[in-house]
């Protein structure tokens, strides 16, 4: 396909193992948290029957428009423009509760190919377009906003934590000094800037990868959303239900690997302790097997999928 074309398509990551992971019951309630393209939701609802449901949820614009005549063709499917920080709400205004409504909830974390492949949306340096870099282009802060006016210290934090770039003060005090001069406004002046500051190239990576990753992480508090994400996606569980993430970097599965095993642990404390139940860790999830990587097949076939990581877990029950 043309790199430039203007509605590239998602090519969906990990398909079967993700749906398989759900383990979906024909007439149960599932979400898919992150609905890109639809690819996921497709599949999910190939094997739910006529009484299962899916809610969607992306919080872009332009995901909900291509889910739309989905929604209009398929009575089980309602489609959501909403921050996965916002499932429990979502949860409570579709299916009245927000506590045990659902057989199963799947996030595929991160941006589409179409946010990154579309040049307007300003999320890579393969193209020239305005730095714009919001998922929700309704609302919240552009990059060049920010970027425009943070100051020295903040700007390399955020490429330093999001980035985990070694030249985040150089890159951040190249962007002051490139201020003095005029606003930076788009993806290939930042690219450029980011170019001549960072000496040394990774292997195959453009030098202004890890800078994007960083701004667009912090631009999307993208690992503020898992955080929020994973304690709702576990009450809106019922017992049995599966919960399956998808993570394209480490920053990101970090915290789904320490959210899943803190929740799968309960406190074993002699029984005759003298504490009330509610001080007690209760396991609220069991792991499924082994975090779950894209074969080399699909690698070879989509590259984008080299990086994904899945981690599975199922709730238990934790009434006592
Ligand atoms: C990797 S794509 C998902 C692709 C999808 N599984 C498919 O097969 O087409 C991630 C999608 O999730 C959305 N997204 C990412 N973080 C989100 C969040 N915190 N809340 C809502 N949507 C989010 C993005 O806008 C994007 O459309």
């Amino acid at each position: 396909m043309d790199e430039l074309s203007p509605s590239p398509a998602h090519v969906t990551v990990l398909l079967r193992e993700a749906v398989d992971a759900l383990a979906i019951q024909p007439d149960g309630i599932y979400v898919d948290g992150t609905f890109g393209r639809g690819g996921h939701s497709r599949a999910i609802l190939e094997r739910l029957g006529p009484a299962g449901r899916l809610i969607a949820i992306d919080r872009d614009p332009q995901a909900i428009a291509a889910g739309a005549e989905l929604a209009r063709q398929d009575g089980r499917f309602s489609l959501h423009h909403a921050t996965l920080g916002e499932l429990g709400a979502v949860l409570r205004r579709v299916t009245g509760s927000e506590d045990g409504a659902v057989n199963g909830v799947l996030a595929d974390l991160g941006v589409s190919s179409p946010q990154l492949d579309q040049q307007d949306r300003g999320f890579s340096f393969r193209f020239d377009g305005p730095l714009d870099m919001r998922m929700d282009t309704t609302q919240g802060e552009t990059a060049e906003d920010w970027l425009n006016r943070a100051d020295e210290q903040e700007i390399g934090e955020v490429i330093w934590r999001y980035g985990e770039e070694r030249f985040a003060r150089q890159i951040a005090r190249a962007v002051i000094a490139a201020r003095i001069i005029g606003r930076i406004r788009t993806t290939r002046e930042l690219a450029e800037l980011v170019g001549k500051t960072v000496r040394t190239r990774e292997p195959g990576q453009h030098p202004a990868t890890r800078t994007f990753q960083a701004l667009r992480i912090f631009i999307n508090q993208e690992l503020e959303e898992v955080e929020l994400v994973l304690p709702q996606a576990v009450r809106g569980l019922r017992t049995g239900g599966r919960l399956a993430v998808i993570a394209f970097h480490s920053l990101e599965d970090r915290i789904v690997k320490r959210f899943l095993q803190n929740a799968a642990k309960a406190d074993h404390l002699p029984s005759k302790l003298p504490i009330r139940a509610n001080e007690v860790n209760v396991a609220t999830l069991k792991i499924i097997g082994k975090p779950v990587r894209a074969s080399d097949a699909e690698v070879s076939a989509n590259p984008r999928a080299r990086s994904a990581i899945m981690r599975i877990a199922e709730r238990v029950e934790t009434r006592t």
